[in-house]
C-alpha cells in the first residue's frame, strides 16, 4: 500500500524577529506562502524501520534527515508499529529559503496520518511538526498565512490572488543556525508589523507587499541581490525580496508575460531560476 504526495516550497513575503527564548530559538512574525515548486514523495507501508530513497544524491539518508524525523515522531506519538519506504524526488534546491526539508517532513506526516488511519488532528500534526522544525506547521497548511512565535502559531490570509512568482536561487546555500548566530549580533532595524498585521486582516495584497521585509536582508549576504531585484523591478514585480535565511530572492509579477521576462533575464545572472505560482495548500495528495 503506498501514496504519493506533493510537498510544496514557501516563500517569506515577510519575516521579522520579535525576540528569542530562553533555549535560543527566536519568536517569529512572518507572511508565509506556499508556490507551486514541489518535491514529489511516495510513501510505501513496510513491516518495521524507516528507509529513505532520494533523487539527490547531496541529500543526508540518517536520523538527521526531516523526513526521518517526522516519520520517527509519528510512529512514536501514535505508538503504531509499523514502518515506511520514503522516496523523494527532490525539486526544491535545499539551504534556499524555500523549506524544502519541511516541506518533505509535513508531507510524511499528511501521507503516514492517512496511511495507517492513525486519526492524528490537524493540532496533534501540528505539534509533532513543530518539533521537527520551525516551518513544518506551516508546510501542513499552506497557502497564505501569518505565521507567529516559533512557527505554531498560523493563522489563514486572503490568498495571493491572479499573481505569478520567479525564484531565483543564488549558488552558495545559507545555514539557517548561522544566520540566526549573525541576527543575534546585528543591530537589526525591524519591518513595520502593526502594518503588515493590519493589512493581513483586511486582505490588501497591495499593503502586504507595500510593508513587507526580511530582517535577514541585513545579515546574510547575497552579492547577486541588487541585480536580481532591480531585474524584478524593471519588469513590474509586486515586491521582490529574499525568502527565509536566503539566498533565494523571489519576485511576485501581477502578469505571467513580465514574470516570464524577467525568468528570462534572470537566468543570466543565476542558473537556478524557477517560474511559478502561490498555491493554497503546503500537501497535495496526488
Ligand atoms: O527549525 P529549523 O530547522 O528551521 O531551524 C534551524 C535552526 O535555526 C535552529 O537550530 C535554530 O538555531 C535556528 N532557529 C531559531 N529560531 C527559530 C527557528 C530556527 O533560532 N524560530
Amino acid at each position: 500500500m503506498s501514496i504519493a504526495l506533493k510537498a510544496y516550497a514557501k516563500v517569506n513575503i515577510h519575516l521579522d524577529i520579535t525576540g528569542r527564548f530562553s533555549d535560543g530559538y527566536h519568536s517569529l512574525f512572518m507572511v508565509m506562502q506556499s508556490v507551486g515548486l514541489y518535491d514529489r514523495i511516495i510513501l510505501e507501508k513496510a513491516g518495521k524501520g524507516i528507509t529513505l530513497l532520494c533523487s539527490d544524491k547531496n541529500i543526508p539518508l540518517d536520523e538527521s534527515n526531516t523526513e526521518y524525523k517526522a516519520a520517527r515522531l509519528f510512529f512514536e506519538k501514535t505508538g503504531i508499529q509499523g514502518g515506511v519506504i520514503i522516496e523523494t524526488e527532490k525539486n526544491i534546491p535545499q539551504q534556499a529559503g524555500l523549506a524544502g526539508g519541511s516541506a518533505d517532513a509535513a508531507a510524511v506526516l499528511t501521507g503516514l496520518n492517512i496511511l495507517y488511519g492513525a486519526g492524528l488532528s490537524e493540532h496533534q500534526l501540528r505539534e509533532i511538526g513543530l518539533q521537527v522544525g520551525s516551518d513544518v506547521p506551516f508546510c501542513l497548511k499552506g497557502g497564505t498565512c501569518l505565521v507567529q512565535s516559533r512557527g505554531g502559531i498560523i493563522a489563514p490570509v486572503k490568498p495571493a490572488e491572479n499573481s505569478f512568482a520567479v525564484l531565483v536561487k543564488p549558488e552558495r546555500g545559507v545555514s539557517t543556525a548561522q544566520a540566526y548566530a549573525d541576527a543575534d549580533e546585528t543591530y537589526l532595524y525591524h519591518p513595520d508589523n502593526s502594518r503588515m498585521l493590519e493589512a493581513c486582516e483586511t486582505g490588501s495584497f497591495e499593503d502586504i507587499c507595500k510593508y513587507a521585509g526580511n530582517v535577514f536582508e541585513q545579515v546574510v549576504e547575497v552579492p547577486e541581490r541588487v541585480d536580481i531585484k532591480k531585474i524584478m523591478r524593471e519588469h513590474n514585480c509586486l515586491m521582490a525580496q529574499m525568502t527565509g535565511s536566503g539566498p533565494t530572492v523571489f519576485g511576485l509579477f501581477g502578469s505571467k508575460d513580465d514574470a516570464q521576462a524577467a525568468a528570462e533575464k534572470l537566468k543570466k545572472i543565476c542558473p537556478g531560476v524557477f517560474l511559478t505560482e502561490p498555491v493554497d495548500c503546503g500537501v497535495s495528495v496526488e
